[in-house]
This record gives C-alpha cells, sequence and structure tokens, in this order.
C-alpha cells in the first residue's frame, strides 16, 4: 500500500465517521506572529480549539503539510525529517476519548491490516503539578479494544502530554494542551540498542519503536499560570504520514516509503553511489529538497531573513552533501521535478508552481556553487594551508594551523554550508586538532542562530505590516485602494505578490509584465485619491473561502487560505469599490487617510523581479 494510498484511506474513513475534509494550511501561517511555520495540524485549527465554531462543523480531517525546522540537524537517521504530512481528524467539543480510540484502532487495524501484536499503546500517567489525573480512561477503552495490558505503557507529561511547547510548566499563557495517548509500532526485526537504555520499551529512541499516532484529549488552557477548562473538551489526532507509511511497509526506513524513494532511486542515478553505502546524505538530501520545494510552493525564497534563511539552509544544505556524492551542478533541477511528480496529483498548487520553483532553486544552487568554492578555500584559510581543496587526496603541504575552534566550524556550517561532522572528520583526516570545548562553543552560536531564525519579530507577520500604528494603518487601507487602482487601470493580471508597510510608505509588488507608464501611475493615483475624498466605509465579514473568491475577493499570489477568511470591503456593500482578503486592521472610513489634506502619492515604480513590478507611495 502506497502512502498516497494511506492518506486517501484516511480521509475517506473519518468522512464516513461524520467528518469533513477541509484543504491544508500554508506552511507559513498567515496570522499567527508567534511562529515561522506550520509544525503540527492543529496550528491553524487553534481559535477553533479554544471555542470558536468552524463553519464545517465539528468534527473536521485533513492532511496538513508540516515544516519543523528545529529537526534539521536530526535528518540523517532512519525516521527524522523536516518536512512531513500529518494526517490529523478533529472533535471540537463532539466525540471524546471512546470513538476517537476505537477509530483510530479500527483504521490500523482493519483499513490498513497491521498486525495488532506490533502495536503499543502509551496513557497519561497523571501530573499532580499540573492537576491533571492518571488517564485510566483511555487505558480501559484499549483493553476493551483488545489491547494486552502487557502492550499498554504509562508514561509522564515528558511523553504523554501534548502542547505546542510541550511540557504543561513551558506553556506560554492562553495556550491550550493535554494529555494524550499515542501508538507504537514495533519492529520486531530491530535489536535494542543499550545505548538507549539497559531496556527497550516503546518511547525508547533506539529504533524498534516508532510512534505512529497521537491522540491529544485537549482539555485544559493555561491561564495565569494555572490550568482551566477548555469550554469543551476537544479531540486533537496526528498521525505521521510516513510514519503511518513505514509501519505499513515492517520497514523502520521512512526514505524507502513510496513518497521519498522515488527520490532516493533518483539521487542514485544521477551519482551512480548505492544509497546503502550513502544513507547520510541521500536521506538529508531527499528531505531538504522535499522541505524546499514545499517552502517554495507556498511562497517562501531563500533569503538571509526569518522563513527564507530557513530554506537557504536547506537547500545550502542538500547543494553541500550532493557535492559528496560527486553531484556537482543541476541537483535541484534534477531532483525538484521528482518531488513534484509524487504530490502533483493530489495537491494541485504544487503542479501551478512548478516553473517558479525551480526558477528559484536553480539561482540558488548557481549562487551557492561559488560560495561552496569559497567555503573550500575558507577551510584553507582557515588552517593557513595552499591546498587546491577540502577533498584534496593529493600531498598536502603542512598546514599552519593545527588547531580549529568552535567558531572556525561554525562558520563553515552557518556560512558555507558545510555540515559539522564532515569538517569533524575532514580536520581529523587532515591531523587537525579540534579545540577542547569547541563543540558547547559550537553550540551556543547554534543556539543564537536559532533564536534568530525562530523569534519572529512583532509584525513581520501582520501581512507585512511594521506595527499597528495610526500611519501604518492608514497606508495599509491606502494600499488596498491602489490595489483595487492598479486592477481597474492595468488588468486583473495585476496580482499581489508581496507588501511591506511603514510609517513612511507603502511598498507594493504585483505581477505585470512591463514598466507601468507614468500615465497609467496618474490614473491609479486620481483614483484613489477620488476614494478616499469619498469618504468610503471599511468593513469586514468572515466568508467561507470559496464563496470569497467567487464574489471576487482579491487575495495574493501562492497564498493558501484555511476554510473561512476575513474579508475587507471598502465602499457600501451593495456596490463595493474593492473587496480583499486581508487580517486587518484598517482604519473605519477612508477620509481618515486624507486627514490633514493628505494626498496619495506614488514616488516610485521599478522592477522587483522577472515579470513582477515594485510601487512605493507615500501620503503627504
Ligand atoms: N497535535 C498533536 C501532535 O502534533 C496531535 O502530535
Amino acid at each position: 500500500m502506497t502512502a498516497e494510498e494511506i492518506r486517501k484511506k484516511y480521509l475517506e474513513f473519518f468522512e464516513k465517521k461524520g467528518h469533513k475534509a477541509i484543504p491544508r494550511a500554508l506552511l507559513v501561517p498567515q496570522d499567527d506572529p508567534t511562529t515561522l511555520f506550520t509544525g503540527s495540524g492543529m496550528q491553524p485549527l487553534i481559535p477553533y480549539l479554544l471555542g470558536q465554531a468552524h463553519p464545517e462543523g465539528a468534527r473536521l480531517v485533513d492532511s496538513q503539510t508540516c515544516f519543523r525546522a528545529e529537526d534539521m540537524d536530526e535528518v540523517g537517521d532512519n525516521r527524522h525529517t523536516t518536512f512531513f504530512e500529518m494526517l490529523g481528524n478533529w472533535s471540537l467539543g463532539d466525540y471524546f476519548k471512546q470513538d476517537q480510540l476505537t477509530w483510530f484502532w479500527q483504521f490500523l487495524a482493519e483499513e490498513l491490516k497491521l498486525p495488532k501484536d506490533k502495536l503499543w499503546v502509551s496513557c497519561f500517567e497523571g501530573d499532580e503539578k499540573a492537576g491533571v489525573p492518571k488517564d485510566i480512561e483511555s487505558a480501559d477503552i484499549w483493553k476493551s479494544l483488545g489491547v494486552p495490558e502487557e502492550r499498554i505503557v504509562f508514561y509522564g507529561a515528558e511523553h504523554n502530554w501534548w502542547s505546542r511547547e510541550g511540557l504543561p510548566e513551558h506553556m506560554r499563557d492562553g495556550e491550550p494542551g493535554g494529555p494524550d495517548s499515542e501508538v507504537y509500532y514495533e519492529f520486531t526485526q530491530v535489536e535494542h540498542d543499550k545505548k538507549y537504555g539497559e531496556k527497550c520499551h516503546p518511547a525508547c529512541e533506539c529504533g524498534r519503536f516508532l510512534e505512529i499516532g497521537n491522540s491529544v484529549f485537549m482539555t485544559y488552557r493555561k491561564i495565569g499560570g494555572k490550568f482551566e477548562d477548555l469550554p469543551k473538551p476537544n479531540v486533537d489526532f496526528g498521525g505521521g504520514l510516513e510514519r503511518i507509511a513505514a509501519a505499513v511497509n515492517n520497514d523502520p526506513d521512512i526514505f524507502k516509503i513510496s513518497l521519498i524513494k522515488p527520490m532516493v532511486d533518483e539521487l542514485e542515478k544521477l551519482s551512480g553511489k548505492g544509497y546503502s553505502q550513502h544513507q547520510t546524505s541521500m536521506r538529508v538530501i531527499a528531505d531538504h529538497l522535499r522541505a524546499a520545494t514545499w517552502l517554495a510552493v507556498d511562497g517562501v525564497a531563500p533569503s538571509n531573513k526569518q522563513q527564507g534563511y530557513v530554506m537557504r539552509r536547506l537547500l545550502r544544505r542538500a547543494i553541500r552533501y550532493a557535492f559528496d556524492l560527486g553531484i556537482e551542478q543541476d541537483l535541484c533541477d534534477k531532483i525538484a521535478p521528482t518531488v513534484i511528480n509524487l504530490y502533483k496529483n493530489d495537491f494541485p498548487e504544487i503542479a501551478e508552481r512548478e516553473k517558479e520553483v525551480l526558477e528559484i532553486f536553480g539561482r540558488e544552487e548557481r549562487i551557492f556553487r561559488q560560495t561552496l568554492r569559497r567555503g573550500l578555500q575558507e577551510f584553507d584559510k582557515i588552517l593557513g594551508v595552499k591546498s587546491t581543496g577540502l577533498f584534496d587526496t593529493g600531498t598536502t603541504p603542512p598546514p599552519m594551523r593545527s588547531i580549529m575552534y568552535g567558531p572556525d566550524i561554525f562558520k563553515l556550517y552557518d556560512t558555507y554550508g558545510f555540515p559539522v561532522e564532515l569538517t569533524v572528520e575532514e580536520a581529523h583526516r587532515r591531523g587537525i586538532e579540534l579545540a577542547g570545548g569547541w563543540r558547547s562553543e559550537f553550540d551556543h552560536l547554534m543556539f543564537e542562530q536559532r533564536q534568530r531564525s525562530q523569534t519572529a519579530s512583532a509584525g513581520m507577520f501582520k501581512g507585512g505590516l511594521a506595527d499597528h500604528s495610526p500611519e501604518v494603518v492608514k497606508l495599509h487601507t491606502t494600499t488596498h485602494l491602489m490595489y483595487q487602482a492598479l486592477k481597474n487601470v492595468l488588468g486583473d493580471h495585476a496580482v499581489q505578490r508581496g507588501s511591506n508597510i511603514t510609517a513612511e510608505r507603502t511598498r507594493f509588488d504585483f505581477s505585470h509584465p512591463e514598466k507601468v507608464t507614468r500615465e497609467q501611475l496618474d490614473e491609479v493615483e486620481k483614483i484613489v485619491n477620488q476614494k478616499i475624498d469619498e469618504d468610503l466605509p471599511v468593513t469586514w465579514k468572515e466568508e467561507k473561502t470559496d464563496e470569497a473568491f467567487k464574489k471576487g475577493a482579491s487575495g495574493a499570489f501562492g497564498d493558501k487560505y484555511g476554510a473561512t477568511v476575513k474579508v475587507y470591503t471598502i465602499g457600501e456593500p451593495g456596490h463595493p469599490f474593492s473587496r480583499e482578503i486581508c487580517g486587518g486592521p484598517h482604519v473605519e472610513n477612508t477620509g481618515a487617510i486624507g486627514e490633514g489634506g493628505k494626498k496619495f502619492k506614488i514616488t516610485k515604480e521599478e522592477a522587483s523581479s522577472a515579470g513582477v513590478r515594485r510601487i512605493k507611495a507615500v501620503l503627504e
């Protein structure tokens, strides 16, 4: 059974149990300034888990694309990936433990035909500090389903409590969480590795067990350091599609499932090398390019900030590892189409973006290959050697420096994409010593770097608004007027490709094949100023996404929306001037923009990238 078939079966199974299938959310959260990526299926549903009514009802199911940047350095073993699909089903205050555990069990045993004697389950042991009791109820349900007592284990919060921030004490105020019950698959062919502890058990990290599903009983919300009951208890289930597929294959290597193996096959072909001898490199390349492709589909481009920075690291690491396999050019060109083929039937947006994805990757690869060559030279420079390259196997003159320090290793890693273990290996090969304490120095630099890529500075995620000051809010509404005016003057092909608004100016990118003439800009200015003078009302309403689009609301190119969206209307609802999907905030009437005699003025029009123009405009 392929992973694609498992996904389909899961969605259909839960649809039969009264669930509505909802579309995945983007990998870049649209209205959540606290996090860079969608890392779990529940993340886009938080408002509904907290009690808001969902337009599709109280039973939902989906397959959510997820990305966890924090796992990047773990990739290389047989089960860690940064990108994965999380199969999810939710009860928003509807069914609870009995139905959830029964249905998931039926899905595993009857639909997927997993052998029951390889399935183990865990339940929450209780946490006195958090005031949450032992979950006897779930254990009893598992027993009634036929799970023998010896395969039911109890763990504390370290394994069986779920929130986005982990343990109860790590949760921020307002965050929902609760005890969970997990299912594990046992690969009986894998011997326990005592490095991970004397005795093996389901949550042991040795690789014999793999967690394949987690039913979170989302019951609490942290308020003022204490746990309060949510208005209604929810079920938040998440199961990694790739892991479930590995269990169905009875092969612990996730990289052999139908959604990844074709990439590995292609890498073998390209490099002329075998997977079994080059597992780490091929796994890193496959994972990173799969993740980078999805990020590109969802609108991310490599840069030095936030999501773009993470994507750049993915691509660079992939290219760096490919270099070791002897793949010295066109890696992305060869591998990205394989990824696209794997998903395009089930996610049409990936095929639609193929051309852009390949362009982004090609550019980044060209830039980085030059950087890489400089990196090889840098390695030598650090050591004070004049050799031809890092992998020079000829006779290398003795280096002037015979010791490397944490910052050297970090620089090679961060700037040039050299995997740490490769630097370490190469240093050993050349007889270079690593300074005592290099690891903790390196870890410290890594920690600082993670902080940089994880903390989202407020504002970056509010639709490109620097803040919510009156100036920014006025320019935000002005930008909506300008977007509509651009469509009126240039045509409907002028679609938003990005925006950035500060107190001083608005910057707006949109698709248009040629320079916008001064006459056209004057026309846009005229329309916007006229709409400001008309003092039109600005109102918003939550609408079902497909209806919003049907009624002609504008969105931003490449954006994907949840089941409902907030639509801002400028003008009388009967004959609005503009309707746009947006999170706000806006002025209440356009007249507010012109207060103090201010007029809208376009100060600059230039190319932003191929087929995309950029306008800067002010109120003065
Ligand atoms: N939200 C739960 C998880 O991510 C299901 O594991």
